[in-house]
């Protein structure tokens, strides 16, 4: 597994300690690079069980507050001494119907989703410049940023922002030679999904990857990783501005 030009690079993965992000710093270890990894928690327990694949650190934070974000930044600075790749992953979401959605639940969906994505995003955008790096950043979007899945208005309007602000971004950051794109992914198994299936009971789950997901089952956190890496290398030297759909075919149906 070896995807041109990541060996060696210092590589920032938000929400990288569970769930994708996880499985993405395990992918970009096995590739050679350095990871930074942050989260809301559990920080400790994935830095000690990946550090046996290379050089892994970590910090807690909050992407939606700027103050940790700016902590983050310079701590990442200060482990790895740069940073050229940024995985831009942090994310949560939760189901509800859209008459019932308050301020507060859409504010802070927001706030983590779209906020925390502009925040880190612009924080290392600005690093990158600074010292001249020509690096990748990989923002997290999903099947829900193309489409209005019933149940998740909030989650939905993030998504969509997140594959606005990645068109921008790589629109204003092309001619500093950072490369932006998006990664749209459909049904992953994840904690954050576990707690959905829960709610949901598994006749309902197994219904849906039946019939929804032309593959027939949900993807692997391996399987989006594997997405990050590939746009995150040289191997897509020339793709910029684009999303990257991680589905099973999910949005291929009619
Ligand atoms: N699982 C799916 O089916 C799926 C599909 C499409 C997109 N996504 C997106 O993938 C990303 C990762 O989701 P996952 O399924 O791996 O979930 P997860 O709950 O397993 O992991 C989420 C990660 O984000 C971190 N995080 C959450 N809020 C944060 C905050 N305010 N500040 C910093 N870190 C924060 C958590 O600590 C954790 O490390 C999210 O952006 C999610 O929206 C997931």
């Amino acid at each position: 597994m070896t995807m041109r030009g990541l060996s060696g690079k210092n590589v920032l993965i938000s929400g990288g300690t569970s769930g994708i992000g996880e499985a993405a710093a395990r992918r970009f270890l096995e590739e050679g690079a350095r990871v930074f990894v942050c989260g809301l928690d559990r920080v400790e327990d994935v830095v000690a069980a990946l550090s046996p694949l290379g050089k892994i650190s970590g910090t807690t934070c909050d992407v939606s507050h700027e103050d940790d974000v700016e902590r983050l930044v310079a701590e990442a600075t200060a482990a790895l001494g740069g940073v050229d790749v940024l995985i831009n992953n942090a994310g949560t979401g939760w189901r509800e119907p859209f008459l019932e959605i308050t301020p507060e639940h859409w504010d802070t969906i927001m706030a983590v989703n779209l906020r925390g994505m502009f925040l880190v995003g612009q924080a290392v955008s600005r690093l990158m410049v600074r010292a001249g790096t020509r690096g990748s950043i990989v923002n997290m979007s999903s099947t829900n940023g193309l489409g209005g899945e019933e149940d998740y208005a909030h989650y939905n309007a993030s998504k969509g922002g997140v594959l606005l602000l990645t068109k921008t971004m790589a629109v204003e950051l092309g001619r500093h030679g950072i490369r932006v794109n998006a990664v749209c992914p459909g049904y992953i198994s994840t904690p954050l999904n576990a707690g959905i299936e829960a709610d949901l009971g598994p006749d309902f789950v197994a219904a849906y990857q039946r019939d929804h997901i032309p593959l027939g089952r949900a993807g692997q956190a391996a399987e989006v990783a594997a997405a990050y890496a590939f746009l995150a290398s040289d191997d897509a030297s020339f793709v910029h501005g684009a999303e990257l759909v991680i589905d099973g075919g999910q949005l291929a149906i009619m």
